[in-house]
């Protein structure tokens, strides 16, 4: 399966993704590594390992504007699978729809807990037992599509936010990529994906 990646940042998680696209086992290859900033180190990281890249920042242009020209980027390395990556903004509804089942996001926290940003903060704050990591399908309200997949990460005392995040980054690093090659396993068995990718691109 074709997977594009859309960064805003670092972009560990897209490297992970991208390494555990080169085992021999994968069942996917990522495509195209696009970003809303033209300065992620992520994108250095993709071009260094001869990913195709794309990158535009989105300030000053409306927010349908840059989803558009995003989509469109998208669209041309034909994807069958988009994986957001710490992609710090709120798609709009058209292009949500435009990839529904097909756009999947990780987040930092045990959803449907702590939806939203600080989710570390907000953990130690009450004291819990265990932060972690959800991968889930996107849908328009904010963190809040079908689960896919999930891993705990105990709070240890004298965690700060920081070292928690530390913490929870390495098991995103291992949830995101067996989460999304068991996705498009999962669709390829079922002869969903690599079929309907002109239509979707359209
Ligand atoms: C990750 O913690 C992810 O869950 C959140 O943003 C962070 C991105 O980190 N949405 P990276 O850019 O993948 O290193």
């Amino acid at each position: 399966a074709r997977v594009a990646v859309v960064i805003s940042g670092e972009g560990s998680n897209m490297g992970a993704l991208l390494y555990a696209s080169r085992l021999p086992s994968s069942p996917y290859e990522v495509v195209l590594v696009a970003s809303n900033n033209p300065d992620a180190p992520g994108l250095a990281l993709a071009e260094a390992e001869g990913v195709a890249t794309w990158a535009r920042s989105h300030k000053g242009l409306a927010r349908e504007a840059f989803d558009d020209a995003l989509h469109e980027a998208l669209a041309a390395a034909r994807p069958d699978v988009i994986a957001l990556a710490g992609y710090m903004r709120v798609l709009t509804p058209g292009f949500v729809r435009a990839w529904e089942g097909r756009l999947l996001n990780i987040h930092p926290s045990l959803l449907p807990a702590y939806p939203g940003l600080d989710t570390h903060a907000r953990a130690l704050e009450a004291g819990d037992r265990h932060a972690g990591c959800t991968v889930h399908l996107v849908t328009e309200e904010v963190d809040s599509g079908e689960i896919l997949g999930q891993l705990p990460v105990a709070i240890q005392p004298g965690d700060t936010a920081d070292m928690l995040a530390q913490r929870v980054r390495l098991a995103e690093h291992q949830l995101y990529p067996a989460t999304l090659s068991a996705y498009v396993s999962r669709h390829q068995d079922a002869g969903w994906i690599e079929g309907q990718v002109d239509a979707l691109a359209a």
